[in-house]
């Protein structure tokens, strides 16, 4: 009787705790994501994107929806400009908007401002256009051109909520720890995490998985060709179906064996961006 009884008790007191649970999982949504990366340091905001519908039908709003086009489906918009079968948001996700991913919201509030590689202060274009000769192996474009207007209509648009230099959270790629990275771990991991997307030999399956290395890939004077800018990036985004999932030191390992793998070159008439 008494075993009854203390069975009895036990599995009420189970049923108490999941129910506990489950209450606490559905009155703290926010809390579901707990195990995900952190994404709101004190003292800044999270950004929430405006809606593309609500961009007017007139000739301002047609610059900023090409811009966007521009951005999301680069070497189909841009064809002219871009060699590599990399889109602006394949780096910049989200369209540019996501955090730890180099978003573009707030930007227009920050630039002009000085730049270690150019070594002086440029503008938000002149950025653009580094972009374009290192990240997308092209050729910069017309400054007063179209494509450069609608590019930039889009960033403006992008960040018309943001309240003036307010700090957005994770601005470019934030650096992490420097550790020593083991190329051949990080080509295992590559096998085993990586390649179903970017496949066998890193030319990826464009236009929806970009390559990483070969003929279509950014060149080596493109930011993600820096061992820990990419580290930085995949750390935070990659593998692209569950975010979050490797360690600090297997992103270094995997940034440092895809650094290694062959890159076009970067084309040194275009140093001075
Ligand atoms: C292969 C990846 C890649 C592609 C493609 C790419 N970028 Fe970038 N971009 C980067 C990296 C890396 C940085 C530097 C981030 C850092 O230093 O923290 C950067 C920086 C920038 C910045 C400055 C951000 C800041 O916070 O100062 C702008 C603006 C920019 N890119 C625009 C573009 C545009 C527009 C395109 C498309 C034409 C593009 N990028 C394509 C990787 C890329
Ligand atoms: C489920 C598919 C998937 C997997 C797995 C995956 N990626 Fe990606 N990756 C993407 C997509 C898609 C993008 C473009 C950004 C976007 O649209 O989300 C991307 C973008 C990138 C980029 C920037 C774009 C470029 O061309 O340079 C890098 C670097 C990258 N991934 C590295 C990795 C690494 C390293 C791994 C393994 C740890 C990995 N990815 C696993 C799908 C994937």
């Amino acid at each position: 009787m008494i075993r009854k009884h203390s069975i009895l008790l036990l599995g009420l007191l189970c049923a108490a705790f999941y129910g506990g649970i489950l209450w606490f999982g559905f009155s703290h949504p926010r809390l579901s994501t707990w195990w995900s990366l952190p994404t709101e340091p004190p003292g800044t905001m999270p950004w929430h994107a405006p809606s593309i519908e609500s961009v007017s039908a007139d000739s301002q709003g047609e610059l900023i929806r090409q811009g966007r086009r521009i951005f999301i489906a680069t070497p189909e918009f841009a064809s002219d400009h871009a060699r590599a079968l990399v889109s602006c948001s394949d780096c910049h996700m989200q369209g540019g908007i996501r955090p730890y991913a180099s978003p573009m919201v707030g930007l227009p509030a920050i630039f002009p401002t000085y730049n270690k590689r150019a070594g002086r202060v440029i503008t938000l274009a002149e950025r653009i256009q580094e972009c374009f000769v290192r990240s997308e192996n092209g050729t910069p474009l017309d400054p007063q051109g179209r494509e450069m207007r609608a590019l930039l209509a889009y960033i403006d648009w992008l960040s018309t909520p943001q309240p003036t230099r307010r700090k957005f959270i994770g601005r470019g790629l934030v650096p992490m720890p420097a550790l020593t990275p083991d190329p051949a771990r990080g080509q295992r991991l590559y096998v085993a995490q990586c390649a179903g997307c970017h496949g066998p030999i890193g030319a990826g399956y464009t236009p929806q998985f970009p390559p990483l290395w070969g003929p279509d890939a950014y060149n080596d004077g493109a930011g993600m060709n820096q061992i820990p800018k990419m580290a930085a990036f995949v750390y935070h985004n990659m593998p692209q179906n569950r975010p979050g999932t490797i360690t600090a030191q297997q992103a270094w390992d995997v940034a440092a064996f895809i650094h290694n793998q062959p890159h076009p070159a970067f084309n040194q008439a275009y140093k001075h961006y």
